[in-house]
């Protein structure tokens, strides 16, 4: 492969507006992959760029990434996705919106509770736990007092 086609790092976050650090971090994931020149720097072939891009719309339908790696690898490795592989993606992607649309409204219900209440009670808050303690209790990742779709561990900043 001729190194001069590959881009630098920077190139790729400029174009893809993630930042480099989320290039390495999906990097280290398998997401995304990097050729190293002879300095030892990354260099990425510009097919990077659709494939971000594609996990920037996946992240955004909600898609962790677990399931974006997936998505990844179940799309053709040699040619462009045709209208066919986008349906089917985006057929799986729209189901998975309606279920996290369905499970905000129950979220979204379950606050009527709460509405003038405060309790904030780990017993029977519908909103409350959002640091994981109750799903030792509960045998179930993630805040165990929401629905399934929304458990997602909370990452601080
Ligand atoms: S704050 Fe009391 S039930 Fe949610």
């Amino acid at each position: 492969m001729d190194t001069h086609d590959l881009l630098p790092v920077g190139v790729v976050a400029k174009r893809s507006g993630f930042a480099a650090s989320a290039l390495r971090y999906y990097e280290s994931q398998g997401l995304i992959h990097a050729h190293r020149n002879s300095g030892g720097q990354r260099r990425f072939e510009r097919s990077v760029l659709r494939r971000l891009a594609f996990i920037r719309a996946a992240a955004n339908v909600g898609l962790t990434l677990d399931e974006i790696r997936d998505e990844l690898a179940r799309l053709p490795e040699n040619r462009t996705p045709t209208k066919a592989d986008w349906q089917r993606i985006t057929t799986h992607w729209r189901g998975r919106l309606d279920e996290q649309i369905a499970a905000l409204e129950k979220l979204r219900d379950g606050l009527d509770s709460c509405i003038g209440c405060g309790c904030l009670s780990l017993k029977r808050c519908a909103i409350s736990n959002p640091y994981d303690a109750a799903a030792d209790d509960q045998g179930a990742p993630g805040a165990a007092y929401l629905p399934p779709l929304l458990r997602r561990p909370h990452k601080p900043a």
